[in-house]
């Protein structure tokens, strides 16, 4: 049963840096549901920052994060915040200054534009003890979960291979290290990336082509466990198309998601019985046939709402609970964004040849 913001007996006192577009949308909303005490808000336009102090129910709104972390005795910070001059995620900077004021920090996507980067916050939370949660909210999608719970049971068998579909294009060789032109390869990468990461583990190695149409690839990857995956960057796709599709395969038995919503679980089984030739029913037995999952849309349940639909309120709920628990997390942590922006360097750095992630 979820608890709603005034039914928590212990809350986390929160600031906020960045009072755009998505947070607006997206994340404030998340802590009517998440043990939150919203105290400050901050953003470089002090108006923005007013305006979401008075909407969300903030004590102060400060235009710059330092006065912000200077004044109040905060235990945690959210940041969402977008690119700087040079096309580069403001989080890393933001999220060191968090961690030295004592703080723990929550940060969106993409985290950083390189592993070095990530490297200096994963230096700085070592130092601190404070620790960093990514919003790769993938990961906790109600239909990306039930996957992760249905391929971990030893009914699956081993995870054996995924296939990762998402409408990306990823810019010429020559642009590659220009930060501008890369921008919006790395703004989503996190999200095919994260998925990788949360139900096959760690990345052993990336090959990919891509095509000079429309900018879209194909990667072969082999992961840690042996596992192999294919990530199809279909761009080119209708706007009228759903997104992403999912598969993983084990041994006897598969499992698809469509458009983030509707899982597919096609357990260990067959159709109908005769042999080759002989069987005239395409139905098998009731106890091995396909579960299905799709949401309805006619009552006013949580379940139905976009922040809980996309993950949005899970993650933050999840983060607050880390914090109240003085527990780092487990999920969407540093050591997860360090995955991802290997791999975002590894498409970055060349195509038409196989990049060595982790050895
Ligand atoms: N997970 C998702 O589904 C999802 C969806 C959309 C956007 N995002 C991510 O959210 C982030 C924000 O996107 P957006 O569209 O809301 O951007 P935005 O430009 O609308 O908002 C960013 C805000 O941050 C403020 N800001 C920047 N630097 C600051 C600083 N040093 N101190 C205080 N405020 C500062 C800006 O003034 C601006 O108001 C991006 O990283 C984007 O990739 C994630």
């Amino acid at each position: 049963m979820l608890t709603y913001n005034f039914e928590y007996e212990r809350k986390i006192k929160a600031g906020f840096i960045g009072c755009g577009g998505h947070s607006f949308r997206n994340i404030y909303p998340t802590f009517q549901y998440a043990p939150v005490d919203l105290r400050a808000v901050c953003d470089l336009r002090l108006e923005r920052a007013q305006a979401y102090a008075r909407q969300f129910g903030a004590l102060n709104a400060y235009q710059s994060h330092h006065e912000m972390l200077e004044k109040e005795e905060l235990d945690a910070v959210f940041i969402v915040t977008n690119y700087d001059e040079e096309a580069k995620p403001r989080f890393p900077q933001l999220a060191i200054d968090v961690m030295n004021s004592g703080c723990h920090a929550w940060i969106e996507k993409p985290p950083a534009g390189s592993v070095s980067e990530i490297n200096k916050m994963i230096a700085v939370s070592q130092h601190t003890k404070r620790f960093v949660s990514v919003g790769f909210k993938k990961c906790f999608f109600p239909a990306y979960e039930k996957v992760k719970q249905i391929i971990s049971a030893e009914d699956f068998g081993t995870p054996a291979a995924i296939y990762v579909r998402y409408p990306q294009s990823i810019p010429a060789e020559g642009d590659r290290e220009d930060a501008r032109k890369m921008l919006g390869f790395l703004d989503h990468i996190a999200h095919p990336g994260s998925i990788l990461h949360h139900l096959m583990g760690k990345i052993r190695q990336v090959y990919f082509e891509d095509e000079p149409f429309n900018r879209g690839s194909m990667g072969i990857l082999r992961f840690e466990s042996g596992a192999i995956g294919t990530l199809h960057l279909a761009s080119g796709q209708s706007g009228t198309s759903p997104l992403e599709r999912v598969e993983v395969i084990g041994n006897g038995c598969n499992v698809v998601v469509d458009n983030c919503t509707k899982l597919m679980y096609y357990r260990r089984g067959g159709r109908g019985a005769g042999g080759y030739g002989r069987t005239p029913d395409y139905i098998g037995a009731d106890d091995t046939a396909p579960i299905y999952w799709e949401p309805e849309f006619s009552l006013g349940q949580l379940y139905n709402k976009g922040i809980f639909l996309l993950g949005y309120a899970p993650e933050i709920i999840y983060f607050c609970e880390c914090v109240l628990n003085d527990t780092a997390p487990t999920k969407c942590g540093l050591d997860m964004a360090l995955e991802v922006t290997k791999l975002y360097e590894a498409y970055k750095n060349a195509s038409g040849q196989i990049i060595q992630i982790n050895s």
